[in-house]
């Protein structure tokens, strides 16, 4: 390893911190990790990643809400790290709607939080931080680029993802933060979200319970599996951009595929047929989504390799070994 790099991970008792710490770890970097271990799902599994990190003496893992200004910078200036990967954040775009304060609490105020103590932290050199496609709101000029406008959201959730981007380009033109805002496009995989279709219908169809399927199957989603996540996250992570502005970089499989198609493949990972029970379309969803890669490709050289068929049946064995199925 060339330059081992001192990084704050927050999020990190979630998916995608999880995965990042593990693959940082294992790419030579020191890591101090953050989260608040909020019960919006099952906190187990949060220890249960966080275990499964396992000691190590260039990890070590603090109990925070990045909301708690007060202790995050102090966190942050006495770790003195280079980079900050900020993942931490209310992910549900459906509870949103029942509980749009934490989201603010989360979202917003934790996203101050953290620029006000990256500016205040001279050893910072790079923010990297998540956003997300639900940004694109309904557009329908697919795929979805960058430069889209983006000032239509369908839910408060992809309204806070939106403000974090916002902010964070003011904070780039106030103070030259150099900073990076990924919009990651449905993710799954192992050690993944509870909250999410993956997970449900995976539960449900091997219970041989229904599954709740909205607009009658008719949604699209742009699924992107977790390790061609992390190999972008890497890549971004340990690069310093020359210019100290806010750039934004799409992170999908950018290969929608149809809901029907979708519960097909988990179905047959699963060796059991879908009981479906159809509902309309939910508040808050939208119907399609689906990433241009143009700019992480030419900037990073990212190319998605991991189609459904391949990560579906990784995670379904993964699941059912977790719960020792
Ligand atoms: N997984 C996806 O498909 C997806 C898609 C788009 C965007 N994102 C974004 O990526 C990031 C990571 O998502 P994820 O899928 O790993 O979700 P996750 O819910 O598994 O992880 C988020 C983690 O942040 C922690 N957290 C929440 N609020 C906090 C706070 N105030 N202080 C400290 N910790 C807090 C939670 O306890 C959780 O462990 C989030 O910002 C999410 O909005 C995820």
């Amino acid at each position: 390893m060339k330059n081992p790099l001192k990084i704050v991970v927050t999020g990190a008792a979630g998916f995608i911190g999880y995965h990042a710490v593990k693959s940082l770890l294992a790419t030579g970097h020191s890591v101090l990790a953050i989260d608040n271990l909020n019960d919006y799902y099952d906190a187990k599994i949060k220890t249960d990643r966080l275990e499964n990190i396992g000691a190590d003496k260039s990890f070590c893992f603090e109990q925070v809400d990045v909301a708690d200004h007060r202790r995050i910078v102090d966190i942050f200036q006495k770790y003195a790290p280079s980079r900050v990967l900020h993942l931490a954040a209310q992910a549900g775009v459906r509870y949103s709607i029942e509980n749009p304060f934490t989201y603010i609490e989360s979202n917003i105020r934790g996203h101050l939080s953290i620029l006000e103590a990256v500016r205040n932290t001279p050893s910072i050199r790079h923010l990297i931080y998540a956003s997300s496609s639900s940004v694109y709101g309904n557009n329908t000029d697919a795929p979805f680029s960058e430069g889209d406008r983006v000032d239509k959201p369908v839910s408060l959730y992809a309204a806070t993802k939106r403000a974090d981007e916002l902010m964070s380009e003011s904070y780039s033109e106030l103070y030259q933060i150099p900073q990076t805002g990924l919009r990651f496009f449905t993710v799954y995989g192992p050690w993944g979200r509870p909250d999410m279709a993956y997970w449900s219908f995976t539960k449900a169809i091997l219970a041989s319970t229904p599954i709740n399927v909205y607009n009658g199957g008719e949604l699209e989603r742009d699924f992107t599996y977790i390790d061609d996540v992390i190999q972008a996250i890497i890549r971004i992570v340990e690069d310093v951009p020359k210019n100290k502005s806010n750039r934004i970089y799409n992170i999908g499989g950018s290969h929608p595929r149809n809901l029907h198609e979708f519960i097909d493949i988990i179905s047959s990972a699963c060796g059991k047929t879908a009981i479906c029970k159809n509902y309309p379309m939910q508040k808050g969803d939208v119907y399609c989504t689906y990433a241009d890669l143009t700019k992480i490709k030419e900037d990073y050289h990212y190319k998605p390799e991991i189609t459904l068929e391949i990560g579906i049946p990784k995670f379904v064995n993964w699941y059912k070994q977790y719960h020792e199925i």
